[in-house]
């Protein structure tokens, strides 16, 4: 559920605020978060986990804008990062680094070393290379790095082929079959204190049953290591669980939490989890403008000013999200349309075969857009990147302000003159 409803007037809210109102005070294309939005999904997963020990990282990557980290970090979120930049955000937007834990199959030197200084709370290693460097600047630094290790349960989460991480053929993680006896290397480690055991398996899952086979199988390691006396104290599931984008009907945290509690029993575990999705995705909305309508023989374009450089999941996974008028009153001829963006690739659409009653100068909100939209943004065709609004209640507060032209080559220089 979110916060993105048409009131009596006909037109869009974002809580209290009107979007059309935000569309011409800040210009399109135009992200809009929901701040109560982000809140009631952060607490779905807090309050499934319930009394278990548990902890909520949420996945920075899928929105990194500093107030969304802090609307987080105020209820006490921990985080999931993938690189330096994103320890940065969390640390700018008052996030604990002691709640922390850090993902990624490329974690280089200066990262590790600088996570170490952050006292992160666990690092989730994907390789015995990483192992062993990790333990090198632990010791360098006269320290015991804590860690997990990211196990690929080779399972198929039946996901988009790019957003599938646990498979034998993904790049990701440790094959299970090699776990155990990689935990018994990492135990002979000096700098390495064993913490955990993760995995994650993919990303809008919607059903339950491939992330509890993957749990499955990280108890039974979890009992084996036990076996060759490794005390594992986490389990951190990972990210993955879907959001509604169209006709999806995910499981909700409670009963994904429920399934969990039932495994882990009377196991002294504390349980990880890395959502990222089903926070973000539809706490946000990204408004836009048609710029030109287009008939055709073949198709009918709708041109919006809104591109695969604002955002790019319809063009790069054919994923598809709603796209719906700010103003559903305004009296329009109805056609079908793709809804385009003025970059020159065919590939850039945000959405095709959509029935739209529109104009040209209507707005229009392209649904689920707060994850994976803004932070994949590009500057492609010299495209300043969009506006970011965050509201709360009747209150819209920008969050990060439009790119300005000169932003765009900021740090290049021409040549000294000969
Ligand atoms: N943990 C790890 C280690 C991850 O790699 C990811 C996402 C997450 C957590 C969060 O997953 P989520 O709960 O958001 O599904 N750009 C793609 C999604 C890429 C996901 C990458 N990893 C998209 O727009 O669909």
């Amino acid at each position: 559920m979110d916060y993105f409803n048409y009131q009596d007037d006909g037109r869009l809210y974002g809580e209290a605020c009107d979007l059309n109102r935000l569309a011409e005070q800040h210009g399109t294309p135009l992200y809009v978060y929901s701040r109560a939005t982000l809140e009631r999904h952060w607490k779905a997963f807090d309050e499934a986990a319930g009394d278990v020990n548990h902890l909520i990282c949420y996945a920075v990557k899928a929105n990194s804008n500093l107030a969304v980290l802090n609307v987080l970090a105020r209820l006490g979120s921990g985080f999931d990062i993938v690189s330096k930049g994103e320890l940065c955000r969390v640390l700018a937007a008052g996030g604990d680094p002691g709640k922390v834990v850090f993902s990624g199959v490329g974690k280089r030197v200066d990262e590790i070393r600088f996570a170490l200084e952050q006292n992160i709370f666990c690092f989730n290693v994907e390789s015995v290379a990483e192992l062993a460097r990790i333990n090198q600047i632990a010791g360098e630094m006269g320290r015991k790095a804590p860690i997990s290790i990211r196990v690929n349960p080779d399972i198929d989460a039946g996901t988009h082929p790019y957003i599938s991480t646990g498979l034998k053929e993904n790049k990701f993680g440790i094959p299970i079959e090699q776990a155990q006896n990689i935990y018994r290397q990492a135990a002979n480690m000096e700098h390495l204190d064993i913490h955990g055991v993760d995995c994650h398996i993919g990303s809008q899952l919607t059903e339950l049953s491939p992330f509890l086979e993957a749990v499955d199988k990280l108890l039974a390691l979890i009992d084996a290591l036990a076996e060759d006396g490794i005390q594992i104290r986490h389990l951190d599931v990972g990210g993955g669980l879907g959001v509604r984008y169209d006709q999806e009907t995910p499981p909700e945290p409670s009963s994904y939490a429920e399934q969990l509690k039932a495994r882990l029993q009377d196991r002294n575990l504390t349980l990880v989890f890395e959502p990222g999705r089903a926070i973000a995705a539809n706490a946000g909305v990204l408004l836009t403008r048609v710029e030109h309508l287009k008939p055709g023989e073949a198709k009918n374009f709708a041109i919006v000013d809104a591109a695969m450089n604002d955002l790019i999941r319809p063009a790069l996974y054919s994923a598809w999200q709603a796209i719906i008028p700010l103003d559903k009153t305004l009296e329009r001829q109805t056609a079908v349309y793709d809804v385009v963006g003025p970059v020159c690739e065919t590939g850039d659409f945000i959405g095709k075969d959509r029935e739209l009653a529109i104009t040209e100068g209507d707005l229009l909100a392209v649904r689920s857009a707060g994850a994976y939209g803004f932070v994949m943004a590009s500057n492609y065709n010299s495209r300043p990147r969009a506006a970011e609004v965050m509201v709360d209640g009747d209150q819209a507060l920008v969050v990060r302000e439009r790119e300005q032209l000169a932003d765009l080559w900021r740090g290049e220089s021409l040549l000294p003159e000969s």
